[in-house]
């Protein structure tokens, strides 16, 4: 395998982009993203979009975005896993480059849900049909039993759930892209209004728009690109049951303890190297299950990390200094791929008032539904 670097980044700002197109964003973020690689093309392109289908009408997404994109000709796959479909494409674009096959690659993530009549119900596809959502469950309530369980099991507080979402407002009132870039309170946040108990609105991602893109390369070409490359070190993926009743413990997500673990060996890296990261908070408690899964925090204190302060910018390891999914806004198919840059900016050293200190060591962790399918990616300042 050859070791493979990301090389140039570019992505929308996240929000209701009502006069943007599902093919604008795209163009939009990876023009950005070839320009700052100093590219005018690409050998090939993964696209990660969930439901471009169901949101927008639109499948078939390759030969339509190369040809909007000016690389007629071009091979570009899109690929799916939910909410992780993102993360699938940029490590769809890591093997393809590590394997030798293609030497400059374009990896997206890209979501238009903001003109879809039905939202909630095209997220729902992403669980079980028969199991789950036969019954009538949504991802708010998928996420509120797994809040349940974790409070249950643990102690977990609601305030604990409320500091999660104070700490990612906090960071993305600082990120210029992101869809609700303000603070909010605790007492904001336990008084607004109630979606699937025990969460609220200020414990869920927003419904968004938005494209993400990066360039990849051989790390052996990248000075051809840029002067400031990072390295992908590793690329983990792992799945579990889509239901979360066949869970032996539905407050654990294993699918995410899985991809971290393959990844964690495949950098030989322990958790504690990891200087900053970007999770998949698309509910507060999602944040807090990540972290113990992630072995950023022991099983159950997931809550009491988010409460200490350990995790915001200035703290001992700052998660999700872009806002997270929370503030910055969650274009389902984009996340995975805009996490990268979120980690990529701070690894060169230019995420401005979000920069955390010396970063050279970075994680993102992407998932799909409610833990059904989960990709992590390490990367390291060259
Ligand atoms: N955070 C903060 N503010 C939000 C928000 C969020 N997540 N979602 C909406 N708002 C704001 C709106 O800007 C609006 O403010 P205004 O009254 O000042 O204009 C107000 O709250 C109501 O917005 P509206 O669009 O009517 O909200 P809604 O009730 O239709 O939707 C949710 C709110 C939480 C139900 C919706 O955002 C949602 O379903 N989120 C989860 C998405 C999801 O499941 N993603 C996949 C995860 S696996």
């Amino acid at each position: 395998m050859r070791d493979v670097a990301v090389v140039g980044a570019g992505m929308t700002a996240f929000g209701e982009l009502w006069h943007h197109s599902l093919k604008d964003l795209f163009v939009e973020a990876a023009l950005e993203a070839l320009r700052s690689a100093g590219a005018d093309t690409v050998d090939a392109a993964y696209v990660g979009n969930m439901s471009g289908g169901q949101f927008v009408g639109q499948e078939h997404l390759g030969p339509l975005l190369a040809d909007h994109l000016g690389i007629r000709g071009v091979p570009v796959t899109r690929v799916e896993s939910a909410c992780a479909s993102g993360g699938v494409a940029l490590r769809s674009a890591f093997i393809d480059v590590a394997s030798g096959m293609n030497d400059l690659v374009l990896a997206v993530g890209l979501e238009k849900m903001n003109d879809g009549v039905d939202v909630t119900n095209v997220l729902a596809t992403a669980a079980d049909q028969e199991g789950e959502v036969y019954h009538g469950i949504t991802f708010p309530g998928l996420y509120a039993m797994i809040a349940r369980a974790h409070m249950t099991a643990h102690g977990t507080t609601l305030e604990d759930l409320a500091a999660v979402s104070v700490k990612n407002h906090r960071h993305g009132a600082l990120n210029p892209k992101a869809q609700f870039g303000h603070e909010v309170t605790v007492e904001q946040v336990m008084a607004s209004s109630l979606v699937a108990d025990p969460l609220r609105l200020l414990h869920c991602s927003p419904v968004s728009d938005g494209a993400a893109a990066v360039v990849l390369c051989p790390l052996s070409r990248a000075r051809e690109f840029t002067d400031r490359p990072i390295k992908i070190r590793a690329s983990g993926f792992a799945t579990s049951s889509m239901a979360l009743a066949d869970r032996q413990d539905p407050a654990f997500l294993d699918a995410v303890s899985r991809s971290a673990g393959s990844a964690y060996k495949m950098a030989g890296v322990k958790p504690a190297d990891i200087d900053v990261a970007e999770v998949h908070d698309c509910f507060s408690i999602a944040e807090i299950c990540v972290l113990e899964a992630l072995c950023f925090a022991e099983r159950g204190s997931g809550g009491a990390a988010a409460r200490s302060g350990e995790t915001a910018l200035g703290g001992r390891r700052p998660i999700n200094t872009s806002g997270g999914l929370k503030s910055k806004g969650h274009p389902v198919g984009a996340t995975g791929v805009a996490q990268v840059i979120e980690i990529f900016e701070q690894l060169r050293g230019e995420a401005g008032k979000r920069q955390v200190q010396d970063a050279a060591i970075g994680l993102t962790q992407n998932m799909g539904g409610s833990g059904g399918s989960s990709v992590v990616h390490i990367f390291e300042r060259v």
